[in-house]
């Protein structure tokens, strides 16, 4: 693989490769001393036009325990805002000698003009409502972690499926894993292109709910929201809004996923985020899985094969 891009285009022995991988690392970064060399000498760039705070410093975390350099740039004081094009930034980084380029942006498929402009491996980190594959990574360790196989198990998404990219990663990830997909949520909110999606569709929060094994829950996106989607928040929380009576719906060890950040009293009440009264939620077990399935993914993609680090040191010698 050169790039990761989506999930979509990433096939499923892939899948199984990264989470594998991802699966070994969770050790590592359970460790008193989080290094190890794998990626010693290599540097990773993240580019980020919209705000982060987990899948940026998770990044960076990832890279600073596999040894390579973790750079940002950032943004507002960088010369984005004397004009400069986005193909110019990324060419300019990749003459910095940057191994990788992690890029986030507002517009759908900005991370593939990124791919088609470099020639360094690309990680898209969120563009836009199109895809988020080490979110959707992440979600499927979690759930691995929790329910074994990922084979027959139902997840239902609920929410603003509409606006995430998080939703779309975890549609082709999952269902290319064997897991249904039940989206749930307002008409609204649900994607125009949602009738070629390989999922059923509820804009019943009680039937979409019945029998899933996992409720990933999205963050209301409001500053995404054209007005007039929605009645009120109130509302919108009232008839989608997760909390202690509504998860009785799901299976009763129903696992709960938010890719955070989240509004909490809108989609998802305080007790079901913190897994309070005996409620199953991994939201910030899913923030460490964010580690380690962003080592898996670097090493993919910037590990150096051993033959020619050898090579290198021979030359020198
Ligand atoms: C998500 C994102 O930015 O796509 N957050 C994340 O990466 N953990 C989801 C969101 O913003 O709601």
């Amino acid at each position: 693989m050169m790039n990761l891009l989506t999930l979509r285009e990433t096939s499923s022995d892939q899948i199984h490769y990264l989470l594998d991988t991802a699966l070994s690392f969770v050790e590592i970064i359970n460790r008193p001393v989080k290094k190890v060399p794998n990626l010693r000498g290599r540097v990773m760039v993240t580019l980020f036009y919209e705000n982060s705070t987990r899948t940026r410093t998770s990044f960076e975390v990832a890279a600073k325990i596999m040894s390579a350099e973790a750079i940002n740039v950032a943004i507002a004081q960088s010369s984005v805002s004397k004009g400069e094009s986005l193909k110019d930034t990324l060419r300019t980084i990749q003459a910095l000698k940057a191994d990788c380029i992690v890029i986030r942006h507002s517009s759908s498929g900005t991370a593939q003009f990124a791919a088609d402009h470099l020639q360094i491996p690309v990680i898209n980190a969120g563009d836009g409502r199109h895809e988020h594959p080490t979110q959707g990574l992440l979600d499927m360790l979690t759930i691995q972690k929790h329910k074994g196989d990922l084979r027959g198990l139902k997840v239902a998404v609920v929410g603003d499926v509409a606006h995430s990219r998080v939703a779309r990663s975890n549609i082709w990830g999952l269902t290319k894993m064997g897991a249904s997909v039940t989206l749930v949520g307002p008409s609204t909110l649900m994607p125009h292109d949602v009738s070629e999606l390989p999922v059923t569709l509820s804009t019943s929060l009680k039937q979409g709910l019945e029998g899933a094994d996992v409720v990933n829950v999205l963050r209301l996106q409001t500053e995404r929201q054209e007005r007039g989607l929605l009645p009120s928040l109130r509302e919108y929380s009232k008839l989608y809004g997760i909390n202690s009576r509504t998860l009785r719906y799901a299976k009763p060890d129903a696992l709960v996923l938010h890719p955070g950040p989240m509004n909490r009293g809108v989609e998802i009440t305080a007790d079901v985020a913190d897994g309070l009264n005996g409620i199953h939620s991994a939201i910030e077990e899913q923030v460490s899985h964010g580690i380690a399935v962003r080592m898996a993914a670097l090493y993919m993609l910037m590990s150096v094969p051993s033959s020619s680090v050898a090579q290198q040191m021979g030359d020198r010698i």
